[in-house]
């Protein structure tokens, strides 16, 4: 970070103590931190508390200019590389979201073009209430990075979702952005999640291993990179991100409507969704009897979905799941499918594949390229494969040819 210039908002909740060891570990990490801080945060902390540890004067009053017009909040906004906000009150998320500029926060927002982070901290019910909901969409459509909180016991006893996320998680999410910056900011991406399921019977159904964290990982990791993500998933055994358009399927011929509906206007589809290949031909209306003991099922092959898209123009990101010949199978897919780019996985390996938090991938390229990934976590496959879709996305697209 070093010499990278950082704007910490600090807003009036009590988790704005913790702003303080955010501002340390950013200064320590070599960024020029400028603190500025609302009314109400300075009934919690004193901005002498940042200026001992940022060295800067801390701006707290719109009106303030004086000695050092440099330091004014337009020039703030102006020079910065990224602006954080932490904590957020609700109150703060409603005028960020109507562009209210009555104080020097709202005015250095307003005045900047760089990423925005919001790490909200408030009640349980206050970040659950509609208004609240509504201002943070509005917020994420406009490619600001709203985190969010994390659930545990809050300063008023209650429990639930509203704690500002750690000080040492924001820093996290700082220095990411200012490495790779917000590269899918205004964009479309269509990520597919989890297994589908062909019902059997009205209680039974073929389906497959698919957990879908690596759906969820990616569908996490554009959002954060500022981009418009519809979700369309099966089933899964991990919640779905906040901030992101989910869309539930059941069968593999539903997923296919849902995705051909979502990719209309997209920019990317990342097909991590297992998709069931066959359904069964003639699903029974009751419930099929246990009766003689033995019966078969005829199954008929459902469509490809991905193969359906050759024409799509977008940036199409495919995996494969394999238990052999990795490489060998996934080029025949990256033809096939008519993709960018296929992330194989091997999901007998250990530490791969299904359920597993990490995964080791190879990507290959539509022009024969192959990258070996190391052993790391689904999220750091996320953020790679997310890398390839950006600047895929400054160029123009070359599917291969069947
Ligand atoms: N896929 C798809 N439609 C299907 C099945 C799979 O679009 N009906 C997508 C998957 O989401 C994945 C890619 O195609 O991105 C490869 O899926 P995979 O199961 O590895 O391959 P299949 O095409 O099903 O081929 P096979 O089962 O023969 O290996």
């Amino acid at each position: 970070m070093n010499g990278r210039n950082v704007v910490l908002g600090v807003t009036g909740s009590i988790a704005a103590y913790k702003a303080v060891a955010l501002a340390s570990a950013l200064v320590k990490a070599g960024a020029l931190v400028d603190v500025v801080m609302t009314g109400a945060a300075q009934r919690f902390v004193t901005p002498l508390s940042f200026q001992a540890i940022t060295h800067r004067p801390v701006v707290t009053d719109l009106w303030a200019g004086g000695e050092d017009l440099e330091i004014g909040h337009v020039t703030l906004g102006r020079r910065a590389d990224v602006v954080v906000i932490a904590p957020a009150t609700a109150d703060t998320i409603a005028r960020l979201a109507h562009g209210l500029a009555g104080d020097a926060l709202g005015t250095t927002v307003l005045a900047t073009d760089a990423p925005i982070i919001v790490a909200p901290a408030m009640e349980p019910r206050m970040w659950s209430n509609a208004a609240t909901v509504a201002n943070v969409a509005i917020l994420r459509q406009r490619g600001i990075l709203v985190l969010e909180p994390d659930v545990g016991r809050l300063a008023s006893g209650y429990k639930g979702r509203g704690r500002m996320p750690e000080p040492d998680a924001i820093f996290d999410v700082v220095s990411g952005v200012l490495a790779r910056g917000v590269s899918l900011r205004g964009r479309i991406v269509v990520v597919t999640a989890g297994g589908t399921r062909e019902p059997i019977d009205p209680v039974r159904f073929i389906g497959n291993h698919s957990s879908g964290k690596m759906g969820i990982a990616l569908a996490e990791a554009a959002r954060d990179r500022g981009a418009s993500v519809i979700l369309v998933h099966g089933a899964l055994s991990v919640q779905v991100p906040a901030g992101v358009d989910a869309r539930p399927v059941g069968t593999t011929r539903e997923m296919a409507d849902a995705i051909h509906a979502a990719v209309e206007g997209a920019d990317a589809l990342i097909m991590a969704a297992a998709p069931a290949d066959f359904r069964v031909a003639r699903a029974a209306d009751q419930k099929i009897k246990r009766g003689a003991g033995s019966m078969s099922l005829e199954l008929v092959a459902n469509p490809d979905i991905l193969a359906s898209l050759a024409s799509w123009p977008g940036v199409k990101i495919g995996f494969a799941a394999e238990t052999t010949d990795l490489i060998a199978n996934a080029r025949s897919k990256v033809a096939a499918k008519r993709v960018h780019m296929i992330v194989a996985n091997d999901v007998t390996a250990e530490g791969s594949g299904f359920g597993a938090d990490t995964n080791e991938v190879a990507f290959i390229f539509a022009d024969g390229r192959v990258e070996p990934r190391p052993l790391e976590t689904k999220r750091a496959v996320a953020d790679a494969i997310l890398d390839v879709v950006a600047s895929a996305l400054q160029q123009p697209v070359e599917p291969s040819t069947p």
